[in-house]
């Protein structure tokens, strides 16, 4: 049986908190309008702490709310879109704070899908028996990514971590990852190599879809209707296909842990599912889309108030830039 169980949660929130009615100093833009398209009404920016900072400061507190000494943990897994360095992985910097020193370390980038994607290789590893504990860290700093003045897509996102300590389970788990490569440009942030002195270097050759200028370099591009219809698609069916695998019906889950894009992305998919609303965890009022974050953020604010309970079965779901998408149902 490929089961997990979270024996430990951590988070960490940025303090400078951007809300609506900032952005409408900086944007033609104003709270009512952000609030009603998105549920979103401040975020947390991170001002001058690096994602690495913010990744540690989650797997510590992961660390310690599981009770086990970090030399037993054998793997870290790190999920993020928006690294300080190209390499070495943001893992391996994790791997050194939290004193993992047995432990191997690789990141992996679905962006917002991530966290979904590391939980699926998580369980995977402790298949074998080489690995009993596994970190993931889930950990954006999107903000030097976005373009502050485009409002459509720099009103939505916010920077935080979120961390699980995952160990093998004789519960049952189930999964189905997916990835739309063919929307490629629906969402992205291309790497800035202009600045290269090597003189044989000439202009990149792009995909078709891919705008490079000065100011769309480096910074997220965003066609967030075609991002909105496939984000509503792609909740519905990654639900569906899981629970097929798993035999459970949508009642047998306990809780449901979405990925925090946008309130209507939720509502409508949770509606198209015919979900009952109670059992739908939703934070993003007051932390915007924190990307691969998102979803471990729900794990550690459930797992601190007490409701991530032995024995709950729990469905987590979730869309990003690939276009990827997932979901999976495990208990606790
Ligand atoms: N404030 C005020 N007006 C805004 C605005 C803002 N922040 N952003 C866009 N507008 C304007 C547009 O310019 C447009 O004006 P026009 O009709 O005069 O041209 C109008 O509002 C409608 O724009 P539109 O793009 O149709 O809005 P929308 O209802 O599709 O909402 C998003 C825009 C980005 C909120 C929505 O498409 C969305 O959430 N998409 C998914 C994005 C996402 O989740 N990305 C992350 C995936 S992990």
């Amino acid at each position: 049986m490929r089961g997990i169980k979270i024996i430990g949660t951590g988070m960490y929130v940025p303090e400078i908190v951007a809300s609506n009615d900032w952005l409408s100093t900086i944007l033609d833009t104003n709270d009512e309008w952000i609030y009603t398209r998105t549920g979103i009404r401040e975020r947390r920016i991170s001002a001058d702490k690096p994602n690495y900072y913010m990744a540690e400061q989650a797997a510590l507190a992961a660390v310690k709310d599981s009770g086990i000494d970090p030399a037993e943990i054998d793997l870290v897994l790190a999920a993020t879109c928006s690294p300080d360095f190209f390499y070495p992985a943001l893992s391996c910097l994790v791997q050194h704070t939290v004193g993992a020193e047995n432990a191997a370390a690789f990141d992996i980038n679905s962006a917002c899908t991530g966290f979904i994607n590391a939980l699926d290789t998580a369980s995977r590893f402790l298949q074998d028996s080489d690995y009993r504990n596994i970190l993931i860290v889930a950990s954006e700093r999107l903000a030097p990514h976005c373009d502050y003045t485009d409002r459509s897509a720099s009103i939505l996102f916010g920077d935080g971590a979120g961390a699980a300590v995952v160990t093998k389970s004789d519960k049952p788990m189930w999964s189905y990852l997916s990835a739309k490569g063919d929307y490629f440009n629906a969402l992205y942030c291309k790497v800035d190599h202009s600045r290269s002195n090597c003189p044989l270097l000439e202009p990149d050759t792009l995909p078709e879809g891919i705008i490079d200028t000065e100011s769309k370099t480096h910074t997220l591009q965003m066609n967030g209707k075609a991002v909105y219809k496939f984000a509503v698609d792609a909740m519905q069916t990654a639900v569906n296909k899981v629970l097929e695998k798993s035999g459970l019906t949508k009642e047998d889950i306990d809780l449901y842990i979405p990925h925090q894009a946008n309130a209507r992305i939720i509502e409508s998919a949770v509606k198209g599912l015919g979900l009952p609303e109670e059992k739908v965890y939703v934070n993003l009022e007051n932390r915007g889309n924190t990307s691969s974050a998102c979803i471990p953020t729900c794990l550690a604010e459930l797992g601190e108030s007490g409701r991530l309970k032995e024995g709950m079965k729990i469905c987590l779901v979730g869309f990003g830039a690939g276009l990827t998408s997932g979901a999976i149902v495990f208990e606790q």
